[in-house]
């Protein structure tokens, strides 16, 4: 690449967001698992700027807060109470020229009055926190333009449909070139026409953009500073402007209310699945498949329809996910297979299977060639390779070795109503159905345990547990005590007919039963 490195990256995110109608700050608001901040800030450190700095003012404190956790290095600058985005440029070229002073004084210049005069040189990309479909291919081809031109100003622009409630690029009829740009509310019937806007993107020489923010007044209809209004004061200062026309103009468009948001992240969602797609993955419906940002797929991962792929999510080769699956922050081993699932920071390794319906909560790591059912929960268990819960269980807090079975409906009962506790079962260990293991117990190598026992002792290795009582059978209960019952007159009709195996008491009651017959 011989792209230049910018002096610094500029995003803008002290607006209200008002037409969000939103507690939540508008460049907080996330598409394809990422902050619309988080997009700006994603496309900023790939140009490997000198200095990233993101100005803030509306809800501050949940900005900063949010930008210091998914960007710590990222210096951010307050805007003050004047209003516009020519008064944030000048608030965070203030915080930039603010740091070379203190790089300045950290490195040892301290009493050498010329280091009081440093200041940020060469370009200054500036963005928007709104504006998450701009990627670091557009700021670097704006990039590589401004350098190419010479310019004081390099404007992203574009030609739009409806260029309504946007700055439109004022042309010289002669020689083209760029004179000013008027916002909507200040221009002319005539101005109105012009379908070029601009897209609130620009590299900036820093010489340049420091003079003209000086410069910048509030009389216009807004009675605020505005950005744009440098254009004109950098021409005038004999600088050149270069507009940049966006090649694509829907990748300009920016987050003003929930319908954008929607929109925008539909067409994000789009770009990242396609992406997949050319890297060799399988999507079979992509209108119903959503990948984040942050998923990575290797080739010949297959995606069923109505599959949601979140977070950090990773899938290997020749796994299979879906239908209508929602992974977050889950590895998926190759040659898995996860199927209408629901699952969050798990592990699933390879030529496991998972699903249908199941539930894995966070912690739960299935072992090579493992399987869990379907109407199995899972929380912080680890599953040994070739281990099986198939059925309708719960396994909370629990290491279970290798070749191991769970039967069905087992729970195990982590939960003494104060504290959680761990089970440990080994390999080749045999659980029976519907047992209730109450933690913490440890079942041994090779042990089993029978149907419907409840495990409160540990189980060593070779053992059987089991704990259910002698079954008992009281003959006739149901003619005694549900008389007059669908169940009565069929075991009834059952004892009056058929003799065959049947108990003296319940021979006896067949007597009973025919007797009271004759009467009727
Ligand atoms: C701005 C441009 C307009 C352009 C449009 C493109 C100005 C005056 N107008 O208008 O020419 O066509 O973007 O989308 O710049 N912000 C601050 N501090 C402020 C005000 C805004 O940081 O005091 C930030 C906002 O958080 C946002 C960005 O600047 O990220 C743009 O602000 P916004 O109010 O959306 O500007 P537009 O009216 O869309
Ligand atoms: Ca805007």
């Amino acid at each position: 690449m011989s792209r230049i490195r910018p002096a610094a990256v500029m995003i803008l995110a002290a607006g209200a967001g008002t037409r969000m109608k939103s507690a939540t700050p508008k460049v907080l608001h996330p598409i394809a698992g990422r902050s619309l901040v988080g997009h700006a800030l994603t496309a900023a450190a790939q140009l490997d700027p000198e200095r990233i700095v993101v100005v803030v003012r509306h809800e501050k404190e949940r900005v900063a807060a949010h930008i210091h956790e998914i960007a710590p290095n990222a210096l951010l600058a307050d805007q003050d109470e004047i209003p516009g985005t020519g008064r944030a440029v000048y608030c965070g070229l203030s915080a930039l020229d603010a740091t070379a002073v203190a790089a300045q004084v950290a490195a040892g210049a301290v009493g050498d009055t010329a280091v009081l005069d440093t200041q940020v040189e060469g370009a200054i990309v500036v963005t928007s926190g709104d504006v998450p479909l701009v990627d670091a291919e557009l700021l670097g081809q704006l990039l590589d333009a401004h350098a190419n031109a010479g310019a004081a100003v390099t404007v992203l622009s574009a030609q739009v449909d409806d260029p309504t409630g946007y700055g439109r690029i004022v042309r010289d009829a002669g020689s083209g070139e760029v004179v000013e740009i008027v916002e909507h509310k200040d221009a002319s019937q005539e101005q109105r026409e012009i379908d070029e806007i601009n897209s609130g993107i620009y590299v900036f020489d820093a010489a340049a953009l420091r003079g003209a923010v000086a410069q910048l007044d509030q009389n216009n209809a807004q009675g605020e500073m505005y950005l744009p209004d440098v254009i004109a004061i950098a021409r005038r200062e004999g600088g050149r402007i270069h507009p940049f026309i966006a090649p694509d103009a829907g990748s300009v468009e920016g987050v003003n209310d929930r319908v954008q948001l929607a929109q925008l992240g539909r067409i994000m969602n789009d770009r990242i699945v396609e992406h997949w797609m050319r890297e060799g993955v399988t999507v079979v419906d992509p209108t119903t498949t959503w990948i984040d940002a942050d998923v990575h797929l290797a080739p010949d991962v297959t995606i069923l329809p109505g599959t949601q792929l979140h977070g950090e999510t990773q899938i290997a080769s020749g796994a299979t996910v879906g239908p209508d699956t929602t992974l977050t922050d889950v590895q998926v081993g190759a040659g898995a297979s996860v199927i209408r699932t629901h699952g969050s920071k798990s592990i699933i390794d390879e030529d496991a299977t998972v699903g249908p319906f199941s539930y894995l909560r966070p912690g739960t790591h299935l072992g090579a060639d493992g399987k869990i059912g379907a109407f199995v929960e899972t929380k912080n268990a680890s599953i040994g390779a070739h281990s099986k819960v198939p059925h309708l269980s719960y396994v909370g807090d629990a290491s279970i070795g290798e070749y191991s079975n769970i039967g069905a409906a087992t729970i195990f009962v982590n939960f003494d109503g104060v504290d959680k506790h761990h089970s440990t079962i080994g390999s080749h260990a045999r659980i029976g159905s519907d047992n209730s293991l109450i933690a913490p117990v440890n079942i041994g190598d090779g042990a089993y345990t029978g149907a419907g026992a409840v495990i409160r002792r540990d189980v060593p290795a070779g053992a059987l547990g089991r704990n259910s009582s002698p079954q008992q059978v009281v003959e006739g209960w149901v003619l005694k005590r549900r008389p007059g019952t669908p169940s009565a007159a069929a075991a009834h009709e059952a004892l009056r007919s058929n003799d065959d195996g049947l108990s003296e008491g319940a021979r006896a009651e067949r007597a009973a039963a025919n007797e009271t017959e004759g009467e009727s």
